[in-house]
């Protein structure tokens, strides 16, 4: 039976859209566009679940949260704020008043469905049945050059290896394919040999044939280091038949994306469905990924699907404080990856991964912290969803 979860907005248009993204996700939606209405349908339907908004004229959203913790019938009922506002004092409140999560506005739908997911599960209530699978995307791309990007997409493929998905990783590095030199693999016109298709053509019959099978347990579409390679003129359109028909053949894809927007990075990442930046913790690759951040994704605008990952390359005792970086970025850090210069330069030369190679190490952790983090969100979604 599906769980029900009510939904509680003065705006007609926020719980039409949120009702709609529930209910693709196979649960009854019951909406109240009131306080009072809130409360009133929280003891008669008896939700799973309430959405609740924080900003309505009758009863604000947290006295509608006040006022279900003090009744018997309906306090066990877990609650989500949602709420407009991303200031720490207003989840504080929401906490203070019996919220058990809290949603910023607008809401990315994988967001929306992971969150309520997890709530629902904590809260005991029955699982859904199992969705039919896809692959998700994860885009990985670079504040700048040189930062470590191709190393944290391939050991974030890797790592999904462990979890017996089967992913794929893609490289649309043409001409500079280091990721093919890192997998001990030095012939890899894959990508190159694809893209040099018209769009049209690009299918899952034009992609199979020319995907590398590696030890580790992954796929690869690799590019070459042979420069000429950078100078194949394919479109945006040949690029984006790429990630759609990856997404069916792997679980997920893993895309290189290089460094830095450009106009083929600018229309991949809308693609992904979680995007990993990476960035080198100094000033200039601080400021060069804080504007990257503000054209991907405007401030405000909190989807969930940015993973902001700092790789230390060198070893220093003067590190700079996470919080530091969260400033200077305007945005929450996923993880922070150590430095391992032999070990990484050891992996590129036998041709592993070092999350395979050597799992137990602290950049091996971390990594395999954030593939986990990954997983869980792309698990959250569901077929043909943006
Ligand atoms: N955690 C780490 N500790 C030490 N060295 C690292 C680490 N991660 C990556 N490196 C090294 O830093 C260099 C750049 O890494 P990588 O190629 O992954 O970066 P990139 O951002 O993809 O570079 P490019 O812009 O050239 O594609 C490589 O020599 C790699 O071995
Ligand atoms: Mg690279």
């Amino acid at each position: 039976m599906a769980e029900k979860i009510l939904i509680v907005d003065d705006d007609l248009d926020s719980l039409k859209l949120i009702g709609l993204m529930l209910q693709r996700h196979g649960y009854e939606v019951v909406a109240a566009n009131s306080g009072t209405q809130a409360l009133a349908k929280a003891s008669n339907d008896h939700p799973n679940l309430i959405i609740l908004d924080v900003m309505m004229p009758d009863m604000d959203g947290y006295e509608v949260c006040r006022r279900l913790r003090a009744n018997n019938d309906t306090r066990p009922i877990p609650i989500i704020m949602f709420t407009a506002k991303t200031l720490v004092d207003d989840k504080v409140a929401g906490f203070e008043a019996g919220a058990d999560d809290y949603l910023t506005k607008p809401t990315h739908p994988a967001e929306l469905a992971s969150r309520v997911k997890s709530v629902l599960a904590r809260s005991g209530a029955p699982p859904k049945k199992a969705e039919p699978q896809r692959g998700g995307t994860i885009g990985v791309i670079g504040a700048k050059g040189g930062v470590g990007t191709t190393t944290v997409a391939l050991n974030v493929a890797a790592a999904f290896t462990s979890k017996s998905e089967k992913p794929i990783i893609a490289d649309f590095r043409l001409g500079a394919g280091s990721l093919g030199l890192f997998l001990g693999v030095s012939q890899s016109y894959g990508m190159g040999n694809v893209l040099s298709k018209p769009a049209a053509d690009i299918r899952a019959s034009a992609i199979e044939p020319e995907l590398v099978n590696h030890q580790s347990g992954m796929r690869a579409l690799l590019s070459s280091i042979r420069s000429k390679e950078a100078l194949i003129n394919f479109s945006h359109d040949a690029a984006a038949a790429v990630v759609k028909t990856l997404r069916t053949l792997g679980n997920p894809s893993v895309f290189d994306l290089g460094s830095g927007l450009n106009t083929i990075t600018t229309r991949l990442h809308r693609e992904m469905d979680q995007l990993i930046v990476v960035v080198e913790p100094n000033p200039a690759a601080l400021l060069m990924a804080r504007d990257m951040l503000q054209e991907i994704e405007p401030p405000g605008s909190k989807t969930g699907r940015i993973h902001i990952v700092v790789v230390n390359r060198v070893q220093s005792s003067v590190q700079t404080p996470w919080h530091e970086i969260e400033q200077a970025l305007g945005h929450e850090l996923r993880s922070i990856i150590p430095a391992a210069h032999d070990q990484v330069f050891q992996a590129a030369r036998a041709g592993t991964p070092l999350v395979t190679s050597q799992p137990g190490i602290p950049i091996s952790t971390q990594i395999a912290k954030l593939t986990d983090e990954l997983h869980t969100r792309l698990k959250a979604m569901v077929p043909n969803e943006a």
